[in-house]
């Protein structure tokens, strides 16, 4: 009797199942039933179904029928309601699995849509659960029983407003000596040898303890091994050498869930594009949202915010971070894990330890796997997939270096040979040395990793193995120097340290023989940026460069290391200014000259010049040609009779004076001079009262815009200054050419000038500083009105 059937359950059939489905069966009486699939209850496979009905129980059973002596495997109840059971088993069949599922369901009321009772055995790989659906009023108790004891309940709470429950039990589990335990429990552990018997996380009983390359400590934790990254080299916990090809970050370890965890390293380019190294290590805590970055210099920034740190502890999410001398420790302990991280700017060395069997993934788990397993590119500041490639260095001498690094084998490293295997190092050492020069003291970087390995394993410290090898005391790479991104930090050839460029961002200016980039000319301005670490590698003291004028220096920028130079056309400094048909010409240069006292010098000498055309087509298109290059007045008047000239100059010495033929431009600074002659300067000073410009060559025309007023000049106007006004028989003015924004040609310039007796007060107009406002007026008595004079010339802006 097959029916058509009726999915109620929750867990309903997903797309892509194959389903075989057993005829149904119907029952009213105890009857044992046969499953067509087998199942698993608490790590005991079953296939056959023992329903027990009485008078006071309803029981599921597996092993024989319900019987409160027997210690049975069950899920029991108390006796409800029904006509008849109806049961039947479906096998799904998915492209990655299989399930089984088991029904028993009261038939009576399902049909008539009353309150039912349907226990639902779910199995697949990975789940083993039992579903209950219920739909009777009151409150009972199903108890979940293995071997008779009831190890989870099943309770149910129907009331009217509420009438249908539905209650899920995993009945996943392992059973040892009788005894049940629910995935991921401990069945029997040593702590003395890390042994432990666990029900795994499938539910499938499993020996664990700690692995070879970890020893127990006698506390149930197992501590693992060194791994020591350094340069492009991982040595694991196992001594497995691999070797990092490329400009990425890796995971060194990392524990996905409870508790998650990652320390990763970030390995970037030095002095070769084709030899990457271990440049900073991250710790991440997924948990906390917490980010330790252990950079170069020592700097260690939580969350790029930097940390202050010396010899005392800090902790930072449960991390403790402390800076010594020889570099910075990160400890971290999450619930029994630990893991401690020292990290000098050259080597990362790392030790972990947990309970037996949680060793983590990572490249100091296993530094054999595929490169590509434990890339995290998301971490990675550049190109991960890119290998770059570099000329070979020919001053390299392979087998000498080989020598040298087998040095490890020999006293007083050989110590501590029987601790830890010497030749991952030797290999590490070879692989790295043979291709990098040795320099940066990298040669003593592996020296140094395999003494520290020797004395983070074991009590054992190789005592002054540097002056054996010939290097210094250990202590971190560049203590507290920070160098920007493009930057790594080694000694410099003075002793100190120095922040010199990597590789590939010094291809970029090397290629080009270039120190710095381009010059940016702007409208009124020019710059020039030189890159802090190429004048570092040629050893040149960025403080001794200057402009042609030693007084302008370049502005350093402390994050980038760009040293900006710069000058506008108010100050020039010093820059040599032409001026042909097309265009003007700023030339100017960054050198190092000496002052004459300078007796030796320890480095080329610098000369990088630039300069800015200046060929906008409004400056090109307006040029000025003065009219008349000198205007003069002979004025006669009472007792005074003398001549004023007026004439402008392109140079503040006043020796070129501009001609009909000379072009002016825009902007361009002109001086004025109103020269008398005639007068004896003893008794009379000139003042220059006023000049204005108007666009047309009446003095009182309409556009007017004024330069100089009431001695002074306008302070509207910062260019003009105004020399020498007041104190003898000429003066002058300078200013920056401008032209009448109305379509205007011509400029037309007019001056008032005054004679001033020189007696008990000044001749000398007072002009407030800054604001160059008047303070107070001039003594007006002091002037011989009848002696003034008026003086005019012109300049246009139509050539030809
Ligand atoms: C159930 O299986 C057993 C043995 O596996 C068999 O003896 C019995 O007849 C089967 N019962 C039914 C109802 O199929
Ligand atoms: C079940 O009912 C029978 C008769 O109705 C009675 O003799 C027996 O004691 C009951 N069983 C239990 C366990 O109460
Ligand atoms: C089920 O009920 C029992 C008592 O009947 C109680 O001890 C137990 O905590 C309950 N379990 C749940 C999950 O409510
Ligand atoms: C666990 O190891 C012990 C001895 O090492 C062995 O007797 C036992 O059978 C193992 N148990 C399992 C589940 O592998
Ligand atoms: C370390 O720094 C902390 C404050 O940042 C200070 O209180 C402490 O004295 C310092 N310890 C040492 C050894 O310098
Ligand atoms: C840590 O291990 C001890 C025994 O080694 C154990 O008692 C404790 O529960 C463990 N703690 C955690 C959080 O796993
Ligand atoms: C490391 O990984 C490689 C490649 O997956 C594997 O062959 C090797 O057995 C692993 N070694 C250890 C100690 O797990
Ligand atoms: C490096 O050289 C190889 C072969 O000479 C070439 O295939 C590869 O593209 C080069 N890589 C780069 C980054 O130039
Ligand atoms: C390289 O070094 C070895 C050993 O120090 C030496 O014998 C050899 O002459 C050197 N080769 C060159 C090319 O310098
Ligand atoms: C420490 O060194 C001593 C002497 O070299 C040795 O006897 C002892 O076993 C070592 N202890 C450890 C924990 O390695
Ligand atoms: C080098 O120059 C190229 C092209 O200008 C640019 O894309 C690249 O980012 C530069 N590289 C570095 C390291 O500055
Ligand atoms: C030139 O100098 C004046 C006054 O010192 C100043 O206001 C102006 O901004 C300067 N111009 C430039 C381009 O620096």
């Amino acid at each position: 009797m097959l029916r058509p059937l009726i999915y109620l359950s929750a867990l309903s059939l997903l797309a892509g199942a194959v389903a075989q489905i057993s005829e149904q069966q119907t029952i009213i009486a105890s009857s044992v039933l046969n499953s067509s699939c087998p199942f698993n209850f608490y790590g005991q496979t079953y296939q056959q179904i023992y329903v027990t009905i009485s008078n006071d129980t309803f029981a599921i059973c597996f092993n024989g029928f319900y019987n409160p002596q027997s210690r049975g495997d069950c899920i029991v109840g108390p006796q409800f309601p029904f006509n008849q059971i109806t049961f039947y088993t479906s096998k799904y069949y998915y492209s990655t699995h299989y399930s089984c599922e088991i029904r028993l369901y009261t038939t009576y009321y399902y049909y008539l849509n009353f309150p039912y009772t349907q226990f639902y055995l779910y199995n697949s790989d990975t789940q083993s659960l039992v579903y209950l659906y219920d739909g009777n009023q009151g409150s009972w108790v199903y108890d979940v029983q293995v071997s008779g004891v009831t190890v989870d309940k099943l309770n149910v709470t129907n009331t009217q407003s509420h009438p249908y429950s539905s209650y899920v039990a995993d009945i996943r589990g392992c059973r040892h000596s009788g005894v049940v335990y629910k995935p991921g429990a401990v069945v029997t552990s040593d702590p003395v040898t890390c042994y432990s018997l666990t029900c795994d996380a499938s539910a499938v009983l499993c020996n664990v303890t700690c692995d070879p390359s970890e020893h127990c400590q006698g506390n149930g934790i197992c501590m693992s091994g060194a791994c020591t990254v350094t340069g492009p080299t991982v040595i694991d916990f196992y001594g497995q050498l691999n070797s990092i090809q490329d400009l990425c970050t890796y995971s060194l370890l990392s524990r996905l869930s409870d508790p998650s965890f990652q320390v990763l390293a970030n390995f970037q380019e030095r002095r070769r594009k084709d030899v990457s190294f271990v440049d900073s290590v991250a710790l991440v805590l997924s948990g906390s949202g917490i980010f330790i970055n252990l950079g170069q210099g020592g700097v260690v920034q939580v969350n790029g915010v930097p940390l202050a740190l010396n010899s005392s502890t800090q902790l930072v999410g449960g991390v403790e971070l402390s800076k010594e001398r020889t570099g910075v420790t990160a400890k971290l302990s999450l619930s029994n894990y630990t893991a401690s991280i020292l990290f000098d700017g050259y080597t990362a060395q790392i030790r972990a330890a947990g309970p037996a069997g949680s060793l983590v993934s990572g490249l100091c788990r296993n530094s054999s796997v595929s490169l590509r397993e434990v890339r995290m590119p998301e971490y990675s500041v550049s190109g991960c997939e890119i290998l770059y490639n570099d000329t070979a260095d020919s001053s390299i001498n392979c087998s000498a270096e080989t020598q040298r690094c087998n040095l490890l084998r020999a006293s007083p490293f050989a110590s501590c040979n029987g601790l830890i295997d010497p030749q991952p190092y030797i290999n590490a050492c070879v692989d790295t040395m043979c291709r990098y020069p040795s320099v940066d003291d990298l040669d003593c970087q592996f020296p140094q990793a395999y003494a520290r390995a020797c004395s983070l394993l074991g009590n054992g410290t190789v005592g002054n193995w540097w002056s054996v090898v010939g290097c210094s005391p250990p202590q971190a790479y560049c203590p507290d120097r920070v160098c920007s991104s493009h930057e790594f930090c080694a000694r410099s050839a003075g002793g100190g340290s120095s922040c010199f460029c990597r590789a590939l961002f010094a291809a970029n200016y090397s290629s080009a023989g270039a120190l710095g980039d381009p010059t940016v000319c702007s409208s009124n301005s020019a710059s020039i940026t030189v890159v802090g670490c190429l004048l570092e590698e040629k050893n040149i003291r960025y403080s001794a460069l200057h402009l042609n004028d030693r007084r302008c220096r370049g502005q350093m920028d402390e994050l980038t290391h760009m040293l900006t130079f710069s000058f506008n056309t108010n100050n020039t400094c010093g820059a040599v200014i032409t001026n042909n048909d097309s265009y003007i010409t700023y030339s100017n240069a960054i050198t190092d000259q000496y002052n004459s006292s300078d007796i030796i010098v320890r480095h080329d000498q610098v000369y990088i010049d630039f300069s800015c055309y200046y060929t906008q087509p409004q400056i090109k298109s307006i040029s000025f040609r003065i009219k008349t290059n000198s205007v003069v007045q002979h004025i006669t008047s009472g007792a005074w009779s003398y001549t004023l000239t007026m004439t402008s100059y392109t140079d503040t010495a006043r020796t070129q004076a501009l001609s009909p033929s000379s072009e002016v431009v825009l902007d361009q600074r002109i001086w004025v001079e109103l020269k008398t002659d005639g007068l004896d300067g003893s008794v009379v000073a000139v003042v220059t009262d006023s000049c204005w410009a108007t666009s047309d060559s009446s003095p009182s025309g309409s556009l007017r815009y004024d330069l100089i007023v009431n001695g002074c000049p306008n302070p509207a106007d910062q260019t003009v200054q105004m020399q020498e006004n007041g104190l003898w028989t000429s003066n002058y003015f300078s200013f920056d050419m401008f032209q009448f924004s109305e379509q205007s040609a011509d400029v037309y310039l007019h001056c008032n000038v005054q004679l001033c007796v020189r007696g008990n007060s000044s001749c000398i107009p007072v002009c407030s500083g800054a604001a160059r406002r008047r303070r107070f007026a001039r003594r007006r008595p002091a002037y011989e009105e009848e002696a003034a004079a008026f003086i005019s010339m012109a300049w246009t802006n139509q050539l030809c």
